[in-house]
């Protein structure tokens, strides 16, 4: 449990919420931000603990919303648990994860929720659900009533890849996104076509290749592309918003792109790894490494990167996440025979904010103003916690990380907190990375010494009927056919 901590006075830095930057002190009081400006100062207690942030950016602590901790998945678990995990975000300048409740098909959902509520509570940093839908049912149907009405869950999630086990066919797509506009939650989608990976993965057995390079191979743009489609076009037919996450290639983007220019409100989310590693890594003559960098969707050849970086810039991909699910070599080495059943996840949690910034910030692609906005503040907004989340400001949690432009780091598995036994960016040296990490008023980061504690992460309820339902609800009256009326 988080304990009151001494009330803090951040100095001399610069404030970078989503909309501004600006020189200012931020006063935290009671794990809230009482005060940013001259009146941070003026208000400060005597005995408050001052933190000199000069040269610093002051940022809205990061929002990872897609991570996977503890989760057990093709016939193992990860690494990393609720605490191990979020003590890595904390490393790494993010304060809050969005993880995934993921329930059998035939679980009550219900069920699922508790069990990973328990399972979460370890967590060091804050922590919400989205919930998977991975079978319909009334039950399921009323169970999604309950979680948006009183556990605080805003969104679901969809899995149309993973044939024989969580993946979701059309009819389960469709009642679960017209109960998810009933309820003012937003839909999401991880978008594979899973019954083409599944013809595929079989095809690609029989040329003969049974390594991580055929990864890749069973699950091409298109794969991706069409899953995308046609979850915009369900959600575009019931008027419900949409989420995409995981955007990995030119195709499934440009489909979001389309979408967004007809004025549906269809959102992208993209992961670190996706923005700056490619498929050659699935070639690498060594097993264990090619099989470590197996996820899904796979890494993709160089181009998409570059469209990724400018669906970012041009306001129609929204949020950056990492997918955090690590698996070690001794898991992934499932899939040596056969790549298909090789444990499918990465890690990054603990290098997003770094590696965007780097490959973002440092090029000229992103501006302070709008790293924020992809790395914690359009998460807020989307799921409805913002200015809670995600915003520098009075009133909000206090969930901060200082900046230090000019400071470097090599990424590498021999310094990451995750308990994988593997690191994506291995080598890659950034600069610009977090010197302190606030999470609700205490410093858990600082200069290279982690003070993550278990169970001091607090669950985070996600209000329903955010801006974007208010929004889909009038344009749907507005728009509303009417009957003719005839005489006789
Ligand atoms: O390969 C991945 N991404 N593993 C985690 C589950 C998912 O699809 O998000
Ligand atoms: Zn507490
Ligand atoms: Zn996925
Ligand atoms: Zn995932």
């Amino acid at each position: 449990m988080s304990t009151a901590s001494r009330p803090l006075l951040i100095r001399g830095g610069t404030v970078v919420n989503a909309d501004r930057e600006e020189r200012a002190d931020v006063l935290i009081v009671d794990g809230r931000i009482a005060a940013v400006g001259e009146a941070a100062v003026a208000q400060a207690p005597s005995g408050a603990e001052t933190l000199d942030a000069s040269g610093q950016y002051v940022m809205p602590g990061g929002i990872d919303p897609h991570t996977h901790m503890q989760l057990p998945f093709m016939g193992t678990v990860t690494a990393d648990d609720f605490f191990t995990g979020t003590a890595a975000a904390l490393a790494g300048g993010t304060t809050s994860i969005i993880d995934f409740v993921i329930p059998d098909p035939k679980e009550p959902l219900m069920d699922a929720y508790r069990k990973w509520r328990s399972w979460a509570e370890k967590a060091a940093s804050d922590y919400s659900f989205h919930v998977a839908v991975t079978w319909w049912s009334d039950q399921v149907r009323e169970d999604m009533g309950t979680l948006v009405r009183e556990e605080g869950v805003n969104s679901f999630k969809h899995f149309m890849a993973y044939k024989n086990a969580i993946m979701c066919d059309d009819e389960t797509l469709v009642n679960s996104f017209r109960r998810a506009l009933e309820l003012g939650a937003m839909p999401t989608v991880h978008a594979e076509n899973g019954e083409l990976v599944y013809l595929l993965q079989q095809e690609v057995a029989r040329m003969g290749i049974t390594g991580p390079e055929g990864h890749p191979l069973s699950r091409p743009p298109m794969v991706e592309a069409e899953a995308a489609n046609r979850a915009i076009a369900i959600a575009d037919v019931l008027g419900v918003p949409i989420y995409v996450v995981h955007v990995s290639c030119i195709e499934a983007a440009d489909a979001i792109a389309r979408a967004r220019a007809r004025g549906q409100r269809v959102y992208g989310e993209v992961l670190a790894g996706h923005l700056t590693i490619d498929d050659s890594v699935y070639r690498h003559p060594d097993y264990a490494t090619a099989a470590a960098y197996v996820m899904s969707p796979p890494f993709r050849p160089k181009e998409h990167q570059e469209a990724l970086w400018r669906g970012l810039q041009a306001g129609h991909l929204h949020t950056t996440a990492t997918d955090h699910c690590t698996f070690c070599a001794a898991q992934k080495a499932a899939g040596k025979d056969n790549f298909a059943k090789t444990p499918n996840g990465t890690g990054g949690v603990e290098e997003r904010m770094a590696v965007v910034w780097d490959a973002g910030v440092n090029t000229g692609r992103l501006t302070p103003s709008e790293f924020v906005a992809v790395t914690s503040a359009n998460t807020a907004k989307l799921f409805n916690v913002y200015p809670r989340k995600g915003f520098v400001g009075v009133g909000a949690d206090a969930d901060i990380v200082l900046w230090d432009p000019k400071a470097t780091k090599t990424m590498s598995v021999k310094t990451q907190h995750s308990k994988g036994d593997f690191n994506i960016f291995e080598g890659r040296q950034v600069t610009g990375i977090p010197s302190h990490t606030i999470s609700r008023g205490k410093v858990v980061y600082a200069n290279g010494d982690l003070r993550a504690e278990k169970n001091a992460g607090q669950y985070f309820k996600r209000p329903a009927f955010g801006p974007n339902f208010q929004a889909v609800q009038k344009r749907a009256q507005d728009l509303a056919p009417a009957a003719v009326e005839r005489k006789g």
